[in-house]
C-alpha cells in the first residue's frame, strides 16, 4: 500500500520505516527541511537502535522516501499517518496546533477519498475534531469528498522501538466506519504473526485506551516507589518485596522496579494531560494526581540522600559529585524529563561540581545546559570518578551493571556509591568495605549495614 506519514519524528520515522520495512511504499513529509535534508542525505536524527539500518535499507529500495511538498504528500496515498508532536501547553493541556494545521492542510490539498490516521497522543475528543476540521475545510473548497479519521495510538518504547512496531502486543485501531476497519486490517496484516494483534473499538476509546496505558504504567513506578520510602523507613529491602509481590501473576514482575523517578517524553506529559482531561470534565481523579506528585518528589530523594550522607545540602560546596548515566532510561540520548536533570540541578544550586559520563547523552546534556564550569564530561566512565566524593547511579545502562569495584575504589576520593537503580548487591559491597546507599534498601555505611 501507498502510505504517507506527516511528522518525521520519532513516533513518525519510527512507523514510516518499519511500514515500510513490511512492504508499504511510505512517504515522510515534514516541515522541517533541514531535517528532510539530513534524512535524504542517510543520517538519522535520533539515537533508536535498529532505526538507522532499516532506514537505510528501505531507502535503497526506495520503499522510504522524504519530502517537505506537503502537496505531493497528500497526493501519494490514500492513508495518511498524522504523527506530529503534541507537546503540553502552559496548562498541561497537549497542544493541538501541529494535529489540526496538518489535517487543514489535508483539508485543502485533497482530491480524492482518503483515511486520515492519527498516530500521535491525543486528548479524547480529537478524532472528533479532526474531522470536524476536515469538514469544515472540504467545505468551504465547496467540495464533496469522503474521509475516515482513525485513532491508532502508538506503544512504542524508547530504546526498543523498531521491535516494538514490528513485533506488537496489540495494534488498537478506533474507527467507526467499516471501510476503514479493513484499510487497517489490510495494512496490518504483516505484523499479525500467528494470530490478529488487532484490536478494533470506536475512536473515544481507542484515545483513551493509550492514556490509560501510559497511567497505568507510571501508577505502578509510583506506587513501588512509595513503598520503597515505606521500606527505607521500616528497615525492610524493597528488592526483596519486589520479588514478593511480583511473584503473585496478577501483579507481575514488569515495571514495579523502585528508582528515582519515571521520565522521558510519554510517562509525565501524559499523567499530566489526562489529570487535565479529568479537571476539565469536572471530575476529581485523585489518584491520578497523586501518581504525579509522588513522581516529583521521588525525583528528589537522592539529593535528599547525599546531602544527608554529607551532613546537610550547605557542606555540599566545593564537593565533586560523579554522575553515572544522564538519559532518562537506557539506550537513548533523550534527556527529557531525565531524573538526573533534577539531581544535577540541586548539586549545582549547593555548589557542588558535577563530573558526568553517559555513554550517549553527553551532547544532549551539553545541548541542553550549555558549557558551565560545575559540569564536566569525562571521556569514560571511570574518568568520572577521578577525584569525586561519591558516585551516583542515575541511569542503568548495561555497562554500569559490573563495573571493576578496585578501579572504582582507586579513582574516587572516598568508597561512597549512591545507586538509583539498585543495579548493585549490598553484600558484596559491604564485604569490600564500600559506603552504599540505594532506593528502599538498609543503606550500607563504611562497609557495616547500619541496620
Ligand atoms: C513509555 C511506554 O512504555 C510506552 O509504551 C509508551 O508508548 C511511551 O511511554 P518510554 O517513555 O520509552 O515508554 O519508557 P519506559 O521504558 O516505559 O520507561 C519510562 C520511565 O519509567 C523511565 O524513566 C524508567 O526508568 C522508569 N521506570 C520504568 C521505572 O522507574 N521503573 C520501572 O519498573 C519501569
Amino acid at each position: 500500500m501507498k502510505l504517507t506519514i506527516f511528522g518525521a519524528g520519532y513516533v513518525g520515522l519510527v512507523t514510516g520505516a518499519c511500514l515500510a520495512d513490511v512492504g508499504h511504499q511510505v512517504l515522510c513529509v515534514d516541515v522541517d527541511a533541514k531535517k528532510v535534508a539530513r534524512l535524504n542525505a542517510g543520517e538519522i536524527p535520533i539515537h533508536e537502535p535498529g532505526l538507522d539500518a532499516i532506514v537505510a535499507r528501505n531507502r535503497s529500495f526506495g520503499t522510504l522516501e522524504f519530502t517537505i511538498d506537503v502537496a505531493k504528500a497528500v497526493d501519494h496515498a490514500d492513508v495518511l499517518f498524522i504523527a506530529v508532536g503534541t507537546p503540553p501547553d502552559e496548562s498541561g493541556a497537549a497542544d493541538l496546533k501541529y494535529v489540526l494545521a496538518v489535517a487543514e492542510s489535508v483539508g485543502k490539498l485533497m482530491a480524492e477519498p482518503k483515511v486520515v490516521v492519527i498516530k500521535s497522543t491525543v486528548p479524547v475528543g480529537t478524532s472528533d475534531k479532526v474531522r470536524s476540521k476536515l469538514s469544515q475545510v472540504l467545505a468551504s473548497r465547496n467540495v464533496t469528498l469522503n474521509f475516515d479519521v482513525v485513532s491508532n495510538p502508538e506503544f512504542l518504547k524508547e530504546g526498543a522501538a523498531v521491535d516494538d512496531f514490528l513485533k506488537p502486543d496489540r495494534i488498537i485501531v478506533g474507527t467507526e466506519t467499516n471501510y476503514a476497519r479493513e484499510v487497517m486490517k489490510e495494512l496490518y496484516k504483516p505484523f499479525n504473526r500467528n494470530h490478529d494483534r488487532v484490536l478494533y473499538m470506536d475512536s473515544r476509546s481507542a484515545e483513551l485506551t493509550k492514556y490509560a496505558a501510559n497511567a497505568l504504567l507510571a501508577t505502578k513506578i509510583s506506587f513501588i516507589n512509595e513503598i520503597a520510602n515505606l521500606a527505607e523507613r521500616l528497615g525492610a529491602d524493597i528488592e526483596e518485596v519486589r520479588r514478593g509481590i511480583g511473584a503473585d501473576p496478577r501483579i507481575g514482575y514488569h515495571f514495579i522496579y523502585p528508582g528515582l523517578g519515571y521520565g522521558g517524553s510519554c510517562f509525565p506529559k501524559d499523567v499530566q494531560a489526562l489529570g487535565r482531561t479529568a479537571t476539565e470534565l469536572g471530575y476529581d481523579a485523585p489518584l491520578i494526581a497523586a501518581v504525579e506528585t509522588v513522581n516529583n518528589r521521588q525525583k528528589t530523594t537522592m539529593f535528599g540522600k547525599i546531602a544527608a550522607h554529607f551532613g546537610g545540602a550547605d557542606r555540599l560546596g566545593g564537593k565533586r559529585i560523579a554522575v553515572w548515566g544522564l538519559a532518562f532510561k537506557p539506550n537513548t540520548d533523550d534527556m527529557r524529563e531525565a531524573p538526573s536533570r533534577t539531581l544535577v540541578e540541586a548539586l549545582w544550586r549547593s555548589g557542588a561540581t558535577v563530573t558526568a559520563y553517559d555513554p550517549v547523552a553527553m551532547p544532549e546534556t551539553r545541548r541542553i545546559y550549555g558549557d558551565r564550569p560545575d559540569l564536566v564530561f569525562a571521556p569514560d566512565k571511570y574518568t568520572a570518578l577521578d577525584g569525586a566524593d561519591a558516585v551516583v547511579v542515575c541511569t542503568e545502562w548495561q555497562q554500569f551493571r559490573a563495573p571493576d569495584f578496585d578501579e572504582m575504589d582507586r579513582r574516587l576520593a572516598s568508597k561512597v556509591i549512591f545507586d538509583g537503580r539498585n543495579i548493585y548487591s549490598p553484600e558484596h559491597l559491604r564485604r569490600d568495605g564500600w559506603t552504599y546507599i540505594s532506593i528502599g534498601r538498609p543503606p550500607v555505611t563504611g562497609g557495616t549495614s547500619s541496620q
